[in-house]
């Protein structure tokens, strides 16, 4: 299901490893202006590899990410409070930031680094280079590192081939992180090689986003269920196979906002009898707690149930059951996926620059 080499695959011990990593998470303003994480799932979902290198006795962790989609520099999408966030998850290590991504000020800052301690570049977008997938770019932050290897754990940013994902590839020995490893091995198996039954749950506002995951799931699932705004709006099932929401909960103008009994009552029927869900998109306007229910119930059927593979993808999806977690840790899935569009790309079969040169394993 994983044809790349990972960070078990090489040395790690004395080598300078430049990591990417997927640090693109909502930021809010603080009273006094200041910017801070409001949801840190992708950079907690960094920390194994970053403890792995550790602990295999890595020189130095540069990590590298973007953050948003600025013209330029934008101090408003400065990667400073993703360094405050990691380093309050890595208590008593050393977790640096330069405002730089390459150049003396970088050199310094590697310099001055003590064995085993992490720094953190600039948001990579704030140079044209990154989006042109420049390899002149990506030598740049590789010499200014010195770095000798790169690991790749921003599953998020996979989609891309930007040159953090993918000109640094044909630089540096490139193996895989273990999110990485994660997310592809456990996507794939999905698609690939499910436990069966395989129940797949869609929802979400954009029909044209959906439509080429039903389209590709149709002949692997023995049930899809669709929920959420594309169903209130009538999505038409093209098989037997596929459940549209049947009742909807109104709103006082007649706006179908959640899946109503009846229909939630069928998705919690079809997890009950799956081995494997995946789930993407929610099933309603869960910003407004009066129509999370569906979506809360699927969530928390899901996470109780503990023989099934239950992957959950998709930025409003992955938010929603986070938030669920942290309110009762015993819910558990399999996968909580990182990348909405990446997750997205990986199972409809598109291009994976960022994975696909990695060194292949033996
Ligand atoms: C994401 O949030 O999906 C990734 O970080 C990729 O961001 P992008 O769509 O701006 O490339």
């Amino acid at each position: 299901m994983f044809d790349k080499q990972t960070i078990r695959d090489v040395n790690i011990k004395d080598e300078i490893v430049l990591v990417r990593v997927d640090y693109n998470v909502p930021l809010e303003q603080t009273e006094d202006g200041a910017w801070q994480v409001k949801s840190d799932l992708r950079i907690r979902a960094s920390l194994p590899t970053i403890e792995y290198l550790r602990e295999r006795g890595a020189k130095k962790i540069i990590l590298m990410s973007h953050l948003g989609r600025p013209e330029g520099r934008d101090e408003s999408l400065s990667l400073k409070p993703m360094a405050e966030a990691l380093a309050e998850l890595m208590q008593g290590v050393s977790v640096d930031f330069v405002d730089e991504i390459s150049g003396p000020e970088v050199v310094a800052a590697v310099e001055e680094l003590p064995d085993g301690g992490i720094l953190l570049l600039e948001n990579l977008r704030f140079e044209p280079g990154e989006k042109q997938n420049s390899e002149d770019f990506a030598r740049e932050i590789v010499e200014s590192i010195g770095a000798t290897l790169f690991v790749q754990d921003g599953f998020a940013a996979t989609h891309r081939a930007h040159a953090s994902t993918e000109a640094v590839t044909r630089l540096l020995p490139a193996v895989a992180g273990f999110l990485v490893e994660k997310e592809v091995k456990l996507l794939t198996q999905a698609l690939k090689a499910p436990e069966k039954p395989l129940v797949v749950i869609i929802g979400g506002a954009k029909v044209e986003d959906k439509e080429p995951l039903i389209e590709k799931f149709l002949p692997i699932a023995d049930k899809i269920l669709v929920g959420g705004k594309i169903a209130a709006d009538g999505y038409v099932p093209k098989d037997s196979k596929v459940y549209v929401a049947e009742d909807f909960d109104e709103d006082g103008e007649g706006n179908k906002l959640d899946i109503g009994p009846i229909a939630t009552g069928k998705f919690v029927e079809a997890i009950n009898d799956a081995k494997t869900v995946l789930w993407n998109g929610v099933l309603g306007k869960v910003e407004d707690a009066a129509f999370a229910t569906g979506s809360e119930i699927v969530a928390k059927t899901l996470g109780e149930k503990h023989d099934v593979v239950a992957i959950i993808c998709g930025g409003d999806t992955t938010g929603f059951v986070q938030e669920l977690m942290e309110d009762d840790p015993d819910l558990e899935f399999a996968l909580v996926s990182t990348g909405g569009g990446a997750a997205l790309e990986l199972l409809t079969g598109g291009a994976m620059p960022g994975i696909e040169k990695l060194w292949k394993s033996e």
